[in-house]
């Protein structure tokens, strides 16, 4: 079950219903990660089209960024001062991405408390999971735990601000999402790892891919260099002129073992030092400080993608039928990452091992001649390019359903009523192992019993 709950920043409040069908829908959208804004603009975009009255509510947290929808209305709540503190006091450039483990507990509450202190919502997961090991199961497990951990003071915090609001008889955030009609997933069941998972939560991954505009000018004739072209890309948060400069240096000696390759290279400030030498000695390397990546990824012409393994990149990639490296830096990087390697969609590479130049240099002369990920690559992209519902049409037929009848009863699990106890049967299998014990000592009691009246039979024989 948690295991299919990501990050799905997604709140659809629903109104009144007039004749035509028409729906009044709320969307919430915070703005602070490029990614989600998209998705979640993409959702309002898509119910707008299929004619409903959409109002997109957006607290902005980070202002540099943009929004994801179009077409519906916008209200904007300005960010209040202890908004701005929080978003200041976390700078990504400043970030250690590369030795920051998400499995140290205290990293990841004070990584956690910043999430949630900013969005007060969240839940990523690591899971890369090799099954059949006891070792790979317990790491797991861990992981959860962490990640409960983490998230668990801002969950604590959002019930006691509505508390203090509304009252003490205010139900928890729990309790309240456990009477949603459905419950939407960014996520694509076709690359995902198979769970277990109830009617009522609808994945709709893909949907923040927007619709890939053709390329033009620079970019355009950059593509057309050389047969190859590959694209490297961390991500929003990880910036790649903050990584350290071995790394810097190692991804460019790497890149000019391929000159028959292009390279476009996503790196922010292309106006220092480093950039300004490497540009000058690396001619089939273009580094550009942002760039359309679901339009590149869309060209025919672009061979391959080494990427951080963001969801939203994740999917775009599969989407466009593009294989790629994973080079997973923190949260939900690590679980995406072993859900492409595990569909042969490439491989996913240690990003401790970004100071190891040979060991970078085999994972992409790996990726460039394994024929295999490009057929699988092709693959996934024809089946959920022919999937029988798509996400659009799973997302505004739900939508509509959940506005005429509201929540069905028969949907809400009843896990959500039981405590940790009930849920794992745990009274159960302590009873069995209380049991079990005294089963045990009594006979071993009864053997040793046994046994010195043996001994004594034999001895008295003996005499
Ligand atoms: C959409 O909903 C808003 C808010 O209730 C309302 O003011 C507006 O008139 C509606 N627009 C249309 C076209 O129905
Ligand atoms: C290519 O990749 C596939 C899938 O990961 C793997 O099974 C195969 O051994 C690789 N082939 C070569 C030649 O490395």
């Amino acid at each position: 079950m948690k295991v299919v709950m990501r990050l799905a920043f997604l709140f659809l409040i629903l109104a009144s219903i007039d004749s035509t069908q028409s729906y009044k829908i709320l969307v919430y959208s915070p703005r602070f990660s490029q990614s989600i804004n998209n998705f979640l603009g993409n959702i309002a975009d898509t119910l707008v089209d299929a004619g409903h009255n959409v109002t997109t509510l957006i607290p902005i947290i980070i202002s540099e960024l943009r929004d994801g929808t179009h077409k519906s209305k916008k209200i904007h709540i300005q960010p209040s001062e202890e908004t701005t503190n929080i978003a200041d006091s976390f700078k990504y450039e400043d970030g250690d991405f590369i030795n920051d483990n998400d499995l140290n507990i205290i990293h990841s509450v004070m990584f956690g408390k910043f999430f949630t202190g900013l969005l007060n919502s969240g839940c990523p997961l690591i899971a890369e999971l090799d099954v059949h090991s006891f070792s790979s199961r317990l790491l797991n497990m861990y992981a959860n735990f962490v990640y409960f951990v983490a998230f668990y003071a801002g969950k604590a915090e959002i019930n006691t601000l509505f508390k203090e609001r509304y009252g003490p008889e205010f139900p928890g955030v729990h309790e309240i999402g456990s009477h949603a009609a459905f419950n939407f997933i960014n996520t694509e069941p076709l690359i995902d790892f198979a769970a277990p998972t109830l009617s009522r939560i609808v994945a709709i991954g893909g949907i923040g891919a927007k619709e890939p505009k053709k390329l033009d000018g620079e970019l355009d004739l950059i593509l057309s260099l050389r047969q190859k072209t590959v694209l490297l890309s961390l991500g929003s948060i990880v910036q790649s002129f903050t990584l350290p400069l071995q790394i810097k240096q190692n991804i460019v000696k790497v890149i000019s073992q391929f000159p028959e390759v292009t390279f476009i290279w996503k790196y922010e400030y292309p106006e220092d030092a480093f950039a300004k030498s490497v540009s000058t000695t690396t001619p089939n390397l273009h580094l550009f400080k942002w760039m359309p990546q679901n339009d590149i990824l869309a060209d025919k012409r672009l061979t391959a993608f080494i990427t951080h393994g963001g969801m939203a990149s994740t999917q775009e990639t599969a989407l466009r039928g593009k294989p790629g490296i994973y080079i997973p830096f923190f949260g939900d990087q690590f679980r995406n990452a072993g859900m492409m390697q595990k569909n042969e969609l490439g491989t996913v590479f240690d990003k401790h091992n970004l100071y190891n130049a040979d060991k970078l240099h085999a994972a992409v002369k790996d990726l460039l001649e394994n024929e295999s990920y490009y057929e699988n690559a092709a693959r996934v992209a024809a089946m959920i390019s022919k999937k029988p519902f798509s996400s659009k049409e799973l997302l505004v037929k739900t939508v509509e359903f959940a506005a005429e009848f509201g929540p069905s009863p028969a949907l809400r699990p009843q896990s959500y009523d039981m405590s940790w106890i009930e849920y794992h049967n745990a009274d159960i299998i302590a009873v069995f192992a209380v049991l079990s014990f005294f089963i045990v000592v009594s006979t071993l009691k009864v053997v040793k019993c046994v046994l010195k009246k043996v001994l004594r039979i034999v001895k008295v024989k003996e005499e």
